[in-house]
């Protein structure tokens, strides 16, 4: 925050420095490198950069791109007021100090130690998948309660306000607000003075507001204004003066903040009462989509649907705080537990990975000719996250793929019915399976040129695999029943290329393109095994033998081609048998139970891993060090002995705790070292780590 900024990178930087000789808070289940704050949709992403061990109060909290979101608290106790959210610099505060860190896979808890008393910040960001309104409110909570930690009773009040740097990353642009009463619900609205409808900067949609919420009980105390003089005048008094700064100005302009106050009375050795904050952004329409002719079609987040208002939006998402609060604590434990059945360091693993893997993702509906909502029309949009922001990229949802089955296999329909209506309109040009829906989240535009990132067999695999997938689990026919033809064209290109790939990427692209890749052909020979069992289901028996003996005679060649001479282990590319990576696309053979691979190919790369395994795991191929923590949940769910599984997933996990980044959890990194290995952070991929679960 500008001059300020400069103060905060000095003790960011100190408190690094000082973090790597010992962390003095108890983490559950770890330390990541990142810690979830409010995650919740591409828009909302906030995190703190925890790195090697930096506090709540030690840094501000970032965007998922690393630029800040102020974010700031205080909790004054008998008069006397401490720091214990964000790095405001204003003079009267002392910092509170850090003594536990709990996540779960919806939520981060802190318990920060403010003199006498513990002060338990609550960061909870609801994932309600079978919920389509909740699932896609685009708020999350903060709530907060102190309790008295030397058996005294003290006089306690708290404070939080937000920053304008939630509306954009460019510090100099102007913006506006608006403070209001809803119900039980005091607001601060802020959004940009110059909206631009469908456009991201630096990541950052420039449509839309932020809006900040308090319950409006007899304790709450409001303000809006200059960042030093709304928090000195808690800091001194421990109330708000219910005042409003309406001089309009530029986020970095006497940074305007957003504030709300408690007075929490005299608090003993009981919890006090959690009072509820809630932070989100919310736009209207959300996504632009092609549909026939090309025409483009305004769809608006689902939640809309359901309520007059962001205002009554807001307000029951206040009144149902403890309802989704004891639903989240039965998902996390449920999640704990199933995961805790494979391993301790696994149901960390999931528990890191739930609320990024949804915060790349947005549920809408379009509306009827007659303006009325349209319900029956429900799309789910992706965000391929700091890889190119590609609209649901075919080959991420693919990894992602897991915990849609796990959770609710209908939003894997939602994510895949918007490949399958574009291409169906028939504009598509090329005859395989197109890469995304659009190159720049949050316009799903097609590609009418057919120049979108040339992924053929990839994508066709992924596509009739992931629409077995979704059938088999679901029981629902509809897709593969409207979009028959389209699954058997992109059949046809499997059929003819699948044996013997020619020189293309696969979805791990950064490294390069390849002929004959081993994985790439597994994945396709997949594909068209996929097409004979839903060939069957649609009842063509035909096909579905013809289909069958083309996958069974491609394995046969296959496994002639892909086996180094020595039968030892796998290829990368035929004929190369120094080479090897990790097989993953096996797993869709488990998945959809079809079985055309021998068990002899997972026993084979079973051993052979165990002899390949570095510090932090297996490297992808033999081009390379880097590795995939999808790719080696994936492989870890296939492995045929339990020490090679537990040693994937403890790899990853030594990896996200090891505190050489501060980046939300990068899904690419250097086995050896494991540093990460280029830009990727944030993405939905990690969805992949429940694969275990979804087996
Ligand atoms: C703030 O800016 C928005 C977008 O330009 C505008 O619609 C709104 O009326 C403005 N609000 C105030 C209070 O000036
Ligand atoms: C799908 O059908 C099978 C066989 O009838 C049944 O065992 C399974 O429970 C059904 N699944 C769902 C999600 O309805
Ligand atoms: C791919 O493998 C096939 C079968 O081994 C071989 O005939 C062909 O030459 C290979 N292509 C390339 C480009 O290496
Ligand atoms: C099997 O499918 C292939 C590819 O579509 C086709 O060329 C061939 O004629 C089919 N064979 C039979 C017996 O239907």
């Amino acid at each position: 925050m500008g001059l300020l900024n400069l103060f905060s990178f000095a003790s960011l930087a100190l408190s690094i420095s000082t973090g790597v000789q010992a962390v003095s808070w108890t983490a559950t289940p770890f330390n990541p490198a990142s810690v979830p704050l409010a995650v919740r949709s591409p828009y909302v992403s906030a995190w703190l950069p925890q790195g090697a061990g930096t506090a709540l109060n030690a840094a501000w909290p970032t965007f998922w791109t690393g630029t800040n979101v102020g974010w700031a608290g205080y909790v004054r106790i008998d008069g006397t007021t401490y720091n214990f959210l964000g790095l405001p610099i204003v003079a009267g505060a002392t910092a509170a100090t850090q003594k536990s860190l709990d996540i779960t896979s919806t939520q981060s808890t802190f318990v920060m130690t403010a003199g006498p008393i513990d002060l338990t910040a609550n960061f909870f960001s609801p994932v309600e998948p079978t919920d389509l309104v909740k699932q896609s409110t685009p708020f999350s909570y903060l709530t907060l309660s102190a309790v008295s930690n030397d058996g005294n009773s003290h006089t306690v009040s708290v404070y939080t306000d937000i920053s304008a740097e939630w509306v954009a990353s460019d510090d100099t642009l102007t913006v506006n607000w608006t403070s209001t009463t809803t119900g039980n619900v005091l607001t601060h609205q802020v959004q940009l003075e110059n909206q631009q409808l469908y456009t991201e900067v630096s990541d950052r949609i420039q449509q839309g507001s932020v809006y900040y919420s308090t319950d409006n009980t007899a304790s709450a105390t409001y303000q809006t204004g200059q960042d030093a003089v709304v928090r000195a005048q808690f800091i001194n008094n421990g109330v708000l003066a219910n005042t409003l700064d309406t001089n309009f100005r530029a986020i970095n302009d006497d940074w305007p903040v957003f504030a709300f106050a408690h007075d929490l009375g005299t608090v003993g050795t009981t919890a006090s009462t959690p009072v509820v904050f809630s932070v989100g952004q919310a736009r209207d329409p959300a996504v632009e989509y092609i549909i026939a002719n090309n025409q483009l079609q305004a769809r608006s987040l689902y939640f809309w649907s359901n309520y007059a208002s962001v205002a009554d939006a807001i307000a029951f998402f206040h009144s149902d705080y403890t309802a989704a609060l004891g639903r989240a604590q039965a998902f996390d434990s449920q999640l704990q537990s199933d995961a805790s059945a494979i391993s301790t360091d696994y149901a960390g693993l999931v528990a890191m990975s739930v609320r990024q893997a949804f915060g790349a993702t947005e549920i809408t509906i379009s509306k009827n000719s007659d303006g009325s909502w349209n319900t029956a029309d429900v799309l789910m949009f992706l965000k391929e996250i700091s890889s190119d922001g590609n609209v649901n990229t075919v080959d991420v949802i693919f990894p992602a793929w897991p915990i849609l089955l796990y959770t609710n296999p209908a939003l894997g329909k939602y994510l895949i019915l918007g490949l399958f209506e574009y291409q169906a309109t028939g504009q598509y040009p090329n005859k395989w399976a197109c890469h995304d829906l659009g190159s720049a989240y949050p316009q799903a535009l097609g590609h009418n040129d057919g120049k979108d990132e040339t992924m053929p067999l990839e994508e066709s695999g992924n596509m009739l695999i992931m629409a077995l997938s979704y059938t088999q689990k679901s029981n629902d026919t509809s897709l593969i029943t409207t979009y028959s033809s389209l699954l058997d064209q992109w059949t046809q290109y499997l059929i003819a290329e699948a044996l013997i790939p020619a020189n293309q990427i696969s979805t791990d692209d950064f490294a390069g393109s390849l002929a004959n890749q081993t994985n790439l052909a597994i994945k396709g020979i997949v594909g068209i095994k996929a097409m004979s069992v839903i060939a069957g289901m649609l009842g063509d028996t035909q096909k579905e033998s013809n289909y069958s003996s083309i996958a069974a005679s491609y394995v046969t060649q296959w496994q002639t081609f892909a086996t180094a001479s020595d039968g030892s282990h796998l290829t990368l590319s035929y004929g190369d048998d120094s080479s090897w990576g990790l097989s993953y696309n096996l797993y869709a053979d488990k998945l959809l139970g079809t079985n055309v691979f021998p068990q002899s190919v997972y026993d084979m790369q079973t051993a052979w891993y165990k002899t390949v395994t570095n510090t932090y795991g297996v490297p992808l191929d033999t081009r390379h060090t880097y590795t995939k923590s999808d790719w080696q949940s994936w492989t870890a769910a296939i492995v045929t002995d339990d020490t090679m599984r537990d040693t994937f997933i403890s790899s990853v996990v030594k990896y996200i705790g090891n505190g050489e980044n501060s980046v939300p959890l990068s899904d690419w990194y250097d086995s050896v070292s494991g540093d990460i290995s280029g830009g990727f952070q944030n993405r939905p991929v990690v969805g992949g780590h429940l694969a275990l679960l979804a087996l």
